[in-house]
């Protein structure tokens, strides 16, 4: 899909909320939005001038599409990326989708010698706690992480925290912080250069944009 020149630059971009903080981004770099908000159920959507055929895919599949060259481009979270370690570019830091990766208990509740971590994040969590010298058993979930200390699956959670909401709803706090977290341009390493006269000048523009 991606091959020649005259072929649109595939841009791969996640489903859900972050389409929100992407679209008033595009429009401030000069970059037409409007495929980001059609409310239809095509996966792939083309600019108005062709230029850029937009694919909408799950957030964790946005980097595999992108370095395996089925997608030139794509906005990733730093979360994922740190996560699945692709080998990609990382040309454009969007400022937009900022949050953080936290370790967070119940309130006031000291964690055992050897915790028990769920997590979204299994890699990152294991890092963060085998660099601090704790051992710690990490429990892969895939969502409503919060759950798992109140239930006894785990005695803390590694995860994102936006506004807070989620914790203070659950009577959870954060006991530590893993990394910020930001949303990020991602570039195959290939059509980086391949395509460098296509890609260039709208990094430059998002650059522009993002101040
Ligand atoms: C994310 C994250 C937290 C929540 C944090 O979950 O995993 O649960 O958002 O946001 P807050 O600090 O603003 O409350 P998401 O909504 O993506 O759903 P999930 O639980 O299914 O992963």
């Amino acid at each position: 899909m991606s091959a020649g020149p005259d072929q649109p630059l595939v841009v791969a971009v996640p489903k859900g909320r972050i389409l929100d903080a992407l679209g008033p981004l595009l429009d401030a770099a000069g970059i037409d939005s409007a495929p980001l908000r059609a409310h239809d159920r095509k996966l792939v959507r083309r600019s108005a001038d062709g230029a850029i055929a937009w694919v909408f895919l799950k957030p964790d599949d946005v980097p595999t599409y992108v370095e395996y060259g089925a997608a030139d481009l794509g906005v990733s979270g730093r979360d994922t990326l740190l996560e699945r370690r692709h080998d990609l570019y990382t040309p454009v830091d969007l400022g937009i989708g900022r949050c953080r990766l936290v370790v967070a208990a119940p309130r006031g509740q000291a964690l055992p010698a050897v915790p028990r971590i769920a997590t979204k994040y299994p890699r990152v969590a294991a890092e963060h706690f085998a660099k601090r010298g704790v051992q710690a058993e990490v429990i892969a979930v895939h969502g409503s992480v919060e759950l798992a200390p109140l239930v006894g699956l785990a005695h803390a959670i590694v995860d994102i925290v936006e506004t807070g909401t989620t914790l203070r709803e659950n009577d959870l706090e954060v006991l530590e912080t893993v990394g910020e977290v930001s949303t990020l341009l991602i570039a195959n390493r290939a059509s980086y250069k391949l395509r460098a006269a296509a890609i260039r000048p709208l990094v430059e523009r998002l650059r522009a944009a993002v101040g």
